[in-house]
C-alpha cells in the first residue's frame, strides 16, 4: 500500500517535473478553482490543525491541565466583551450588515486609514489563505526559515531563506534574491515560532527597497504585544502608498480565537487581488462583530493582559535560565528555546503530563515552543518540564 502510493507520489513529481511545475505550485492552482483545497490549505495553516499534527501520533490519555501550544489569550474575552456577545444575541435573527460597518469604522479609525483599506474576515488565516493563493499562483512566495508558513512548502511555492546567527530576519539577503519569480515578500512581524522582532526602521527600508517590484506582507499577529504597537508595525508604508499588505488578528491579546475576527489593510488595489478568496467578512456572526468592536475600546482588558503576559512570561525565562537553558527574547505571548532532546519526544512526555505545547527543528537543533498562561499554567509547564528532562 505505502510503496504503491510512494510510486504514485514519485510519478505525479516527475510529470509535473518535466512540464516545469512544483508540486505545490499545482496544489496552489487547484486551491484557486476549488474549494476543498482551499479549505486543505487554511487548515495547514491554522494554529489549531497544526497543534493536532504535532499531537496525531500520541493522543494524550490525560487531561490537558495547561494548553500552551496555539498561542491563544488565557484572560479572555474580557467581561466587556462577553456582555458585549450576551447583549447582541438578541439582534442575531438579522443579517450583520450594520454591525460589520460598525465594525469597520472602529478599526479604521484605530489605525488611521480609511475604510476602503480595511478587508474583514473570520480570522487571519482566511486572509493568509487567500494571500497564498492569489500570490503564489503568480510566483513563488519568498520568506524566512523559519516562520509562520515556512512547514508548509509542500502546498504553497516558497522560497526560504535562512534566519541570521542571532535569529533575525536577513533581510538583505532575502533583497537580494528577488529576481521576478517571486510574486510576494511573506514576512511575519514579530516572527512565529522566534517570537524576534524586526525593527521598523530596518523593515521600512527593506519595503522602500523592494516593494515597487515585490508586494510585501507583513503579519502582524502579535504586533499587539510588542512595546509601542503603533509604532512598530508597517502602517506608514500602507499610509504612503506602498505595496504593503498588513494581517491582523483579534485571536490573541483580544482573546478572540474562537470568535473568528482578523483583518487586512492594505491600499484597494491590494485588497482587490485577495478578496476574490474570501469570504469578504461576510462569514462572520453578529456577535463576533459587535464584540469586536468593544474589544478593540476595552483597552483596560488589553492592559490586564499585557501584564499578566509579562508576569508570566519573565517567570518562565526565570525558571529556563535556573535549569541552565538559552531562550530567544520574545516581543509576543510565546517563547522559544532549544531543548536537549527531540521535539518529538519531549512533546510525548509533556503531554502525558497533561501540558500541551510546539516543538520545531532548524539550524540542527530541536525547540520548544511554550505559549505564555497564566502564572498557574506556567507552573505546570516547570514542573513537568522539570520532571521529563531530568
Ligand atoms: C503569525 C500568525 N499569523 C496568523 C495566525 C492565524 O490567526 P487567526 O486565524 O486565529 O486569526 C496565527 C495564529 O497563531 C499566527 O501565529
Amino acid at each position: 500500500m505505502s510503496s504503491s502510493i510512494n510510486r504514485r507520489d514519485w510519478l505525479k513529481k516527475s510529470v509535473l517535473a518535466t512540464a516545469g511545475i512544483s508540486a505545490a505550485s499545482a496544489f496552489i492552482q487547484r486551491a484557486e478553482a476549488s474549494p476543498i483545497a482551499r479549505q486543505e490549505l487554511y487548515m495547514s495553516l491554522s494554529p489549531e490543525f497544526q497543534l493536532e499534527r504535532d499531537y496525531a501520533h500520541f493522543a494524550p490519555a490525560v487531561q490537558i491541565r495547561a494548553r500552551l501550544g496555539a498561542n491563544e489569550n488565557p484572560w479572555g474575552p474580557s467581561e466587556k466583551t462577553k456582555k458585549a456577545l450576551t447583549d447582541s444575541l438578541s439582534e442575531s435573527n438579522r443579517y450583520a450588515f450594520k454591525v460589520r460597518g460598525d465594525l469597520m469604522k472602529v478599526i479604521a479609525e484605530k489605525e488611521g486609514v480609511p475604510e476602503s483599506h480595511i478587508l474583514l474576515a473570520a480570522g487571519s488565516s482566511e486572509l493568509l489563505t487567500a494571500s497564498m493563493i492569489a500570490y503564489g499562483a503568480k510566483g513563488k512566495i519568498i520568506c524566512a526559515d523559519p516562520c509562520y508558513i515556512s512547514g508548509n512548502e509542500e502546498r504553497i511555492p516558497m522560497e526560504k531563506v535562512p534566519l541570521t546567527k542571532d535569529f533575525q530576519y536577513d533581510l538583505s539577503a532575502i533583497a537580494g534574491r528577488l529576481n521576478g519569480s517571486q510574486s510576494l515578500v511573506y514576512i511575519t512581524n514579530p516572527n512565529n515560532p522566534t517570537g524576534a522582532i524586526l525593527p521598523i526602521a530596518e523593515l521600512n527600508a527593506f519595503i522602500d527597497k523592494v516593494s515597487d517590484k515585490t508586494p510585501v506582507l507583513v503579519d502582524e499577529a502579535y504586533i499587539d504585544y510588542t512595546k509601542s504597537p503603533k509604532a512598530e508595525c508597517a502602517i506608514e508604508a500602507v499610509k504612503a502608498g506602498k505595496n504593503v499588505l498588513i494581517l491582523r488578528t483579534m485571536s490573541k491579546l483580544y482573546a478572540f480565537a474562537g470568535l473568528r475576527v482578523g483583518y487586512a489593510i492594505a491600499k484597494p488595489e491590494i485588497l482587490k487581488v485577495i478578496q476574490p478568496y474570501t469570504s469578504g467578512g461576510f462569514s462572520v456572526s453578529v456577535p463576533s462583530f459587535v464584540a469586536a468592536a468593544t474589544a478593540i475600546k476595552d483597552v483596560d482588558f488589553q492592559k490586564l493582559t499585557l501584564e499578566k503576559t509579562a508576569e508570566s512570561k519573565q517567570y518562565l525565562y526565570d525558571f529556563l535560565k535556573k535549569m541552565d537553558y538559552s531562550y530567544i527574547p520574545s516581543a509576543t505571548n510565546f517563547v522559544l528555546f532549544p531543548i536537549k532532546m527531540k521535539g518529538a519526544d519531549l512533546l510525548a512526555k509533556l503531554s502525558a503530563e497533561g501540558v500541551m505545547v510546539r516543538k520545531w527543528e532548524f539550524d540542527h537543533q530541536h525547540w520548544c515552543r511554550v505559549s505564555i498562561g497564566t502564572l498557574d499554567e506556567m507552573k505546570i509547564f516547570t514542573e513537568a518540564f522539570t520532571k521529563v528532562v531530568s
